[in-house]
């Protein structure tokens, strides 16, 4: 396919549509191991993670139901300030409930330490994380995702869901942008 005006805007792809789909079916098959005797319920973490929901979902063919939360986190775009406020909140009762939280990337950790403690104040029985992108080197708070699905270094990643300023998300790809897109955004 000829080359669309996104992917002008990227340097290099990290990981292929083809790469993430193997990948995502390698982690649904251990979570179903890992779930089958449960009655999970996973929680996209919106915006960045609706994409991924949608294939991990569909590869771990367990019995389960879906809701979604958003969050915000004060601060600037490519950094979060550890302030979390939810935006949009699920929409059921979740005492006694197993959580898969699904996420695009654990970076700080700011974001899914605040969801887990969130979760299990609402009497969640247990709440285990889900995360494509793990960004191990820019963590600041005490937390590991269960399922991970690709180690990534400290570079900022765009496509499958993964956003700046609002755009690439619908890329198929992950790649890092030309560092001209963002100062040609300030
Ligand atoms: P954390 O709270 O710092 O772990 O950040 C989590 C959120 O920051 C993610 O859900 C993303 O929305 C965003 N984020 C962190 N790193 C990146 C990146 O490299 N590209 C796009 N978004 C990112
Ligand atoms: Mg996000």
């Amino acid at each position: 396919m000829e080359k669309t005006t996104m992917d002008q805007d990227i340097l290099k792809i990290l990981y292929t549509e083809e790469q993430i789909a193997q990948r995502i079916r390698e982690m649904g098959a251990q979570m179903y191991e890992d779930l089958k005797g449960k009655n999970p319920l996973f929680v996209s973490v919106l915006r960045g993670a609706f994409i991924f929901m949608a294939d991990i979902t569909r590869a771990c063919q367990v019995k389960c139901d879906v809701e979604f939360i958003a969050v915000s986190s004060y601060g600037n775009s490519t950094a979060s300030s550890g302030a979390v406020q939810i935006t949009h909140d699920i929409q059921q009762d979740i005492s006694g409930r197993d959580l898969v939280v699904v996420e695009d990337i654990l970076d700080s950790g700011n974001t899914l330490n605040f969801l887990k403690q969130y979760f299990l104040t609402k009497g969640a029985a247990s709440v285990s994380i889900c995360t494509l992108l793990d960004k191990p080197s820019r963590r600041e708070k005490a937390i590991h995702a269960d399922y991970v699905g690709f180690e990534v270094p400290d570079e900022f990643v765009v496509g499958y869901g993964l956003d700046y300023a609002q755009k690439y998300r619908n890329l198929p790809y992950i790649g890092v942008l030309k560092p001209e897109v963002y100062s040609s955004k300030g």
